[in-house]
């Protein structure tokens, strides 16, 4: 059975990834990853805040999306124990290069064009094989108009894009008016990959103190359809490779992400609930079915399940609609 995988231009033992999380902040997390069976491994992000803490550009993004500053920081509920300065998270990940041997992606993660895009250079010399560019922001503003936010996005992509030669991957969220038309935008940056969504991390109020309460829960499986689903549509549609991340936590999401077109499939929360061994046991279950079914390679399986073949997908997606609110249950 042949499980191997291109992604990125990387050669992959298997399609099961790392997503970013805080185990790699230090390097036995990325040696536990990858003695765990992780393929590949996307290294925690560096924020475009760490970077430009103080600088003017700052400035203009917080007047923006201070909301999405904050939901940015909800990536470090532990901050104070963790946070790295740049210097520090570069130094890392060319340590930690040195020591594992399967693919290291390295993470970005901002929004506007600055000169923090120039890390993407620095990721590239101290040793990434590739990078994901991470852009997460919650327009707020009621005169920024869609277009306008795909437009910042777009401009921090290319940016990206043309300062180094390694592949970038896109990671964001599902919130666009039209995510199909989008995702061909970023093809034309040159971008390779596609990151298949980015959780809305949605704070709480504390009913006591008045105050939001930023909370970070871990996913749960049902949120792979979501991803599932796009990426399913997608597929064949454009010419980005698509990763999906959020809610995989056993073998039949890999399987189901697989079959809708998924290149490579990723884990975190998972992996966070049950340690870095959970990936041998996905890899198992998704093996099992594979024997199952008769699939001699995960190439043969991937994209079977996709609409790719579908000639009016919008037609299809509104028939599903119907039919399912036509199959609710009567009422008692
Ligand atoms: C504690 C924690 C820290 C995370 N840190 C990052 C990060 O630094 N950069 C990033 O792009 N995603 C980060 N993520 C998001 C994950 O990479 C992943 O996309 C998300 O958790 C959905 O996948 P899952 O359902 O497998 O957890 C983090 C997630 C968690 C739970």
């Amino acid at each position: 059975m042949d499980l191997r995988t291109t992604y990125l231009g990387l050669e992959l033992e298997h399609p099961l990834v790392a997503s970013a999380s805080p185990l790699t902040e230090r390097l036995d997390g990325f040696l536990r990853l990858e003695d765990g069976g992780a393929a590949a491994i996307v290294m925690h992000s560096l924020f475009e805040e760490q970077i430009l803490e103080e600088e003017a550009a700052l400035d203009h993004y917080l007047h923006y999306g201070h909301e999405s500053y904050a939901e940015a920081l909800s990536y470090f509920p532990r901050a104070h124990e963790y946070r790295l300065t740049p210097e520090r998270h570069l130094d890392l990940l060319a340590r930690a290069k040195e020591r594992v041997s399967v693919p290291i992606i390295a993470s970005l993660n901002g929004v506007s064009r600055g000169g923090w895009v120039e890390y993407a250079r620095l990721l590239e010399e101290a040793g990434a094989d590739a990078l994901e560019l991470n852009l997460y922001y919650i327009p707020t503003d009621p005169a920024l108009s869609g277009a306008e936010v795909e437009a910042m996005y777009l401009d921090t992509i290319q940016a990206v894009v043309e300062s180094v030669r390694i592949p970038v991957a896109v990671k964001v969220g599902h919130a666009f008016t039209a995510f199909a038309h989008f995702a061909k935008r970023v093809e034309a940056t040159g971008a390779k990959a596609l990151v298949l969504f980015n959780r809305f991390y949605q704070s709480d109020f504390d009913l006591e103190t008045l105050s939001v309460v930023p909370t970070l829960s871990l996913s749960q499986p049902y949120e792979s359809l979501l991803r599932i689903h796009w990426i399913a549509l997608l597929f064949g549609r454009v010419d980005l490779e698509l990763a999906l991340t959020g809610g995989v936590h056993s073998g039949k999401e890999a399987v189901k992400g697989l079959m809708a077109g998924a290149q490579v499939v990723m884990m975190t929360s998972a992996v966070l609930q049950r340690g870095p061994g959970h990936f041998c046991a996905v890899l198992s279950e998704l093996k099992a079915f594979m024997e199952e079914k008769g699939y001699e390679s995960v190439q043969e399986m991937r994209g079977v399940m996709s609409y790719q073949k579908v000639a009016e997908p919008a037609a299809f997606e509104r028939a599903n609609y119907l039919k399912v609110l036509a199959s609710c249950c009567p009422l008692p």
